[in-house]
């Protein structure tokens, strides 16, 4: 296995609009972020990732951009960027920005001149197609409600938007498009980036037939994946991009591949690098509901979580790279998730025992703003208190279909929404959990007279000194980063186990991931063995014991 700075890696993602608001307007922004990083280098992390802070009509904060080599003056200027850039370099930080180029605004210029004729010289930027019967080219749905397809007056033909209708799929096709797109990365790479998540990069290749698809009971829109998501020319188009910008930098690049499966990962992230250095995959997010039917209350199943993610353990394992997550902005709060939100004690254990579990497995670590402190889902009250696009369009297209009840769609989206990474950082006790000292663009939630930064970073056994410890760990011990991995006792429910071994190294991370007691039998060798980290202070390693509940640890002989 080849060694490289980003397999070592530690990253924390930033959402700039909840990070710090630093003028009182209510929306985070980049001096804000560069005011909190001593508190990021002193995590321990050594890659901060940005999403989007470009120009944007901020339909879906900021995932719809009208010009990518600009800053949206809500989040700041050019300059501020440069500073944060600046800074965070000199603290050794290193800055991945978000690269959106499946889709731009439809305020960008390119669409806005595309759609003005059929033969404007940016017609084929975007991808227009005939109606069909009075209707859409086909029955695609957009991953935001309704049709994927946008009739537009002017001309009488349809735009692809596979997100909302204000997000126009860019035509990759056109090897111009192209060009912009990897001209604009190197102009960012000139600026002195570090690396780029790439936005849904796996669905930028579309099947040029565009065929209708098939719709599920009751539903008036199929799914575009077949057709859409590692599309015939994704590998040609990223293997291009490598040659022309990725390879003459030494770049972190991650793409975001809904639909990825271990065989397409081990082409996008492979370890020859002609494509991205790592990607992230959603099938472990997916468990407790899929894309489709993300609208429920489930609850994942351990067994299935743990048969997925050892999945990935062992196909990536030397042929390419894992991103390790349980939470991001587009995800609900892993400890109200999956662990235990419901007491003090029981939300930190789990917190820390969901952390260890991630921590200690092969591939680079994401920890999304707020998870090192444990932070749970907002606390929604009405439909009102929501932003997210998605959330409000699903909610309106199913309450008014009747397929869900609104109370329970409501129930819903206080579980699932997107809007629940997305509530202010809490820093500490001050009105709006220091975030800002104007009227945040979204409710804060009230726990934060409890769970802030500022009582963590003090007290020693925080969920934050436990995130601490783990990033430290990582950069001591090759067998974290580098080492194989086995997973152990299977059909355990509560337990998730799983050795690691490098170089006459053996690491043996232990899980209890439920509210139970539960027996085990440790291999051979660890018994008395002191553990290398533990979320409880008095765990002692017996050769069969009982861990209690949400107790973690892990030791290395
Ligand atoms: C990605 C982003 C998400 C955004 C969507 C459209 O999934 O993570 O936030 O809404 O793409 O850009
Ligand atoms: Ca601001």
């Amino acid at each position: 296995m080849k060694k490289a700075w980003w397999k070592e890696a530690v990253v924390y993602q930033v959402y700039p609009r909840s990070f710090q608001d630093s003028n009182g307007d209510g929306i985070g922004d980049l001096p804000g972020v560069t005011a909190r990083l001593p508190y990021l280098r002193d995590l321990g992390v050594d890659v901060i990732w940005l999403s989007p802070f470009y120009q944007s009509p901020g339909k879906d904060n900021g995932y719809d951009i009208s010009n990518y080599q600009a800053i949206q003056p809500e989040f700041g200027t050019m300059e501020d960027f440069d500073t944060l850039l600046s800074q965070a370099h000199s603290m050794g930080l290193k800055v991945v920005i978000d690269l959106v180029v499946n889709h731009t605004s439809d305020e960008h210029p390119w669409f806005q001149e595309s759609r003005k004729s059929r033969d404007n010289p940016y017609r084929d930027y975007y991808i227009w197609r005939d109606g069909v019967d009075g209707g859409p080219p086909n029955n695609w749905g957009a991953s935001f409600s309704g049709s994927a397809w946008e009739l537009d007056e002017t001309t009488g033909q349809y735009y692809l938007h596979t997100f909302g209708t204000f997000q126009p799929d860019l035509n990759w096709e056109n090897p111009a498009v192209r060009q912009e797109v990897y001209q604009m990365m190197r102009w960012w790479c000139g600026r002195g980036v570090d690396g780029f998540r790439m936005d849904v990069i796996s669905m930028i290749s579309k099947t040029p037939q565009m065929p209708d698809g098939e719709c599920g009971p009751g539903s008036l829109y199929s799914s575009f994946g077949p057709y859409v998501v590692n599309g015939p020319h994704v590998h040609t188009f990223l293997q291009e991009m490598n040659r022309e910008v990725l390879s003459k930098y030494d770049l972190l690049t991650v793409g975001e591949c809904p639909g990825l499966t271990v065989e397409q990962a081990c082409r996008y992230a492979n370890e020859d690098g002609t494509e991205l250095t790592m990607a992230f995959q959603f099938e472990h997010m997916d468990l407790d509901g899929g894309e489709s039917f993300k609208w429920n209350l489930r609850k994942m199943d351990l067994l299935e979580l743990k048969a997925n993610l050892s999945k990935w353990q062992y196909g990536l394992n030397g042929k390419a790279w894992n991103s390790l997550y349980w939470c991001n902005h587009d995800q609900p709060r892993i400890v109200s998730r999956l662990g235990d939100d419901s007491s003090p004690v029981l939300r930190e254990r789990s917190a820390k025992a969901l952390a260890l579990c991630l921590h200690m497995m092969q591939g680079t670590p994401y920890i999304f703003e707020g998870e090192e402190l444990g932070m749970t889902n907002g606390d929604f009250k009405t439909l009102a208190d929501f932003r997210d696009v998605e959330s409000l369009n699903a909610y309106q297209e199913l309450t008014r279909s009747g397929v869900m009840e609104p109370e329970a769609m409501l129930r819903c989206l206080c579980y699932k929404s997107r809007d629940n990474a997305r509530t202010p950082m809490q820093w500490n006790t001050e009105p709006e959990a220091g975030f800002t000292t104007g009227t945040p663009w979204i409710r804060t939630n009230a726990n934060y007279t409890e769970i802030n930064a500022a009582e963590q970073v003090t007290r020693q056994d925080s969920v934050y000194n436990f995130y601490r410890q783990l990033i430290a760990l990582r950069h001591t011990h090759p067998v974290i980063v580098y080492g194989s991995y086995q997973l152990l006792w299977p059909e355990d429910r509560q337990l998730f186990a799983y050795l690691r071994q490098w170089e006459g190294c053996t690491l043996l991370a232990v899980c209890n991931l439920s509210g139970d007691e539960d027996r085990a039998e440790l291999p051979q060798g660890f018994a008395g063995k002191a553990p290398l980290i533990a979320n409880l202070p008095d765990t002692v390693l017996e050769g069969t014991m009982v861990l209690r509940p949400w107790e973690a640890f892990a030791v290395l002989v």
